[in-house]
């Protein structure tokens, strides 16, 4: 590259939430925007900052990708190292947003005054964090958000917001919800943050906020892909154009009720009873910026696996473990980065995996904190894993995105984030769904009844006092072996080509990350 090309490289700064399945995503973008010749800055707190860099030195310099470059800078939420209000969502989200907000403020002015720095050209950012997009506009500087759920959870999202269909009620909890493109839904398969029995009230809060901001943002992009999602990125796309975006709900014109979500408006809002109150302004808010898939990027072959940011280092042995056993014969099980079993439910996977016969690779977590225990793995089943060394294999953390793609993998035993439930449609690995709360019970619907790929060991976390090690067995052999585990696997066989195809030159979603790109250099100018 010349210094021509080198001086007018843009700079993007890209804001993650501090949680691993935030940071997985945000920053296979950032690693897929560097190869395609920006210069990113990839920032979240620096208590989890200082975790990436205990698992990987190489994040503390500035690495070359493609014709562009990656570096990271943290800021201070403000707390102790240890400071256990980290854990409530309620108070960390507010916590982050005022460390956050003076040191973006900072960063965009110190790089717009300092000729011997790039002044930042484009902000993006991922889940909780809203008054990001408020800071960039304050600035004048465009953003765009990384929606990190499926579109799907993104619709029902929506459509709960805006009042635009009818939800589960205190009146009647049992209701299913009917949303264009979607199947109906259950009421234990809407995000369970929706149910209006669920206790996550600041959990709900913040994924709603995030809707009053994005029609701030130029565009939302999304972690999915067009063969995936089609009609769900149809129905949400044709529903947002730019020409109703600022309208506030209720006071459209006749030609947009020619849109068929807009009439479902008209229909249901008087009678939809959700979240009365709590988003008072959502009334007068706007809809959205234009959706675009970009996924999954995951997929994105853009060199340097060097650059990772696991939270926890991932064990190496999970590869040379699994080289030595033959093809589609193991059951790989993690449950991400948040999930944590009761020891009962631990005891019923545990001994369901033993009863299932098949050689199998646990990651499990370390604990978050002190209160945290991991001693809920009963003696005698560890003691079967120390004897049986060949046969099974628990680790602390997984390469994960390796193990999926390693043949010796028949099947993921998953709790269904939508970062774990994409990794393994991209690898052609069917499920056994053990989904908890929020997306992960809609994830776990698609996987088993729109993708073809899995089956459910629970629906929701209402099922989870009743897990049994019998039901871990059925599962784990009805997803292995038989008629309809050949068809499992030949659906996610196909899931996983459509996925390469997607990030191929010139598909769906390479498509869309270049046009992307060229918005963002558009908007520079
Ligand atoms: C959270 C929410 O719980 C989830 O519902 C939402 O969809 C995204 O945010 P998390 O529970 O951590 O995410 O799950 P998931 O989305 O699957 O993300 C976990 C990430 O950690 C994945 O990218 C996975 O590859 C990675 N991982 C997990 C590892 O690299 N190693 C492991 O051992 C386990």
């Amino acid at each position: 590259m010349d210094s021509s090309q080198e001086e007018s490289k843009l700079h993007v700064l890209m804001v993650s939430f501090p949680g691993q399945g935030h940071i997985n995503p945000l920053l296979r973008l950032a690693k897929c925007l560097a190869s395609k010749g920006l210069s990113i800055t990839f920032t979240t707190t620096a208590n989890v900052g200082k975790m990436l860099e205990n698992s990987n030195k190489s994040i503390t310099e500035t690495t070359a990708i493609g014709s562009g470059d990656l570096r990271f800078e943290f800021f201070s939420d403000g707390w102790e190292d240890d400071d256990p209000r980290r854990h409530d969502l309620g108070l960390l989200v507010p916590q982050i947003e005022s460390s956050g907000r003076d040191f973006i403020t900072r960063f965009i002015t110190q790089h717009a005054q300092d000729h011997n720095r790039r002044p930042v050209s484009c902000i993006i950012n991922n889940a909780f964090i809203p008054w990001v997009v408020d800071v960039a506009t304050e600035h004048g500087i465009p953003s765009a958000v990384l929606w990190v759920q499926s579109i799907a959870v993104y619709s029902v999202y929506y459509h709960y917001f805006h009042k635009l269909a009818s939800f589960p009620t205190p009146e009647d909890h049992h209701a299913s919800t009917k949303i264009p493109g979607l199947p109906p839904l259950d009421f234990d398969e809407i995000p369970s943050f929706l149910h209006p029995s669920s206790p996550y009230v600041s959990l709900q809060n913040a994924i709603l906020e995030q809707f009053k901001n994005l029609s701030k943002a130029f565009r939302v992009l999304v972690d999915s892909f067009d063969e995936l999602e089609h009609e769900q990125i149809k129905i949400v796309s044709s529903n947002l154009p730019a020409s109703i975006t600022t309208t506030p709900l209720g006071q459209f014109h006749e030609q947009d009720l020619e849109r068929s979500e807009i009439k479902c408006t008209r229909l249901l809002a008087p009678s939809s009873s959700n979240a009365e109150g709590a988003f008072e302004d959502n009334k007068t808010s706007t809809l959205s910026a234009p959706i675009t898939p970009v996924g999954p990027l995951i997929k994105f072959s853009t060199g340097n696996e060097a650059v990772r940011a696991d939270m926890w280092s991932a064990a190496d042995e999970c590869l040379t473990w699994l080289d030595s056993h033959p093809p589609s014969s193991v059951v790989y099980v993690s449950f991400g980065s948040v999930v944590s079993l009761s020891e009962e439910q631990l005891a019923e996977m545990a001994f369901g995996l033993l009863d299932a016969g098949v050689p199998f690779l646990w990651s499990f977590r370390p604990p978050f904190t002190k209160h945290e225990s991991h001693s809920g793995l009963p003696e005698e089943f560890l003691e079967h894993v120390n004897h049986y060394k060949k046969k099974c294999l628990i680790v602390k953390w997984a390469p994960q995105d390796h193990v999926l793609a390693h043949p010796s993998v028949a099947c993921f035993v998953t709790h269904c984030g939508w970062n774990s439930t994409l990794e393994s449609l991209s690898s052609g690995v069917p499920v056994v769904a053990f989904p908890q709360w929020g997306d992960q019970v809609t994830d776990a619907k698609f996987l088993a009844d729109v993708f073809g790929v899995g089956v459910r060991l629970v629906r929701s976390c209402e099922d989870l006092k009743n897990l049994s090690r019998g039901d871990v067995e059925r599962c784990i052999r009805e997803v292995t072996s038989g008629e309809k585990a050949e068809e499992m696997r030949k659906n996610a066989l196909k899931w996983r080509k459509a996925a390469e195809d997607a990030v191929a030159p010139g598909g769906s979603s390479d498509r869309n990350v270049e046009a992307f790109v060229d918005e963002i250099k558009s908007l520079a100018r």
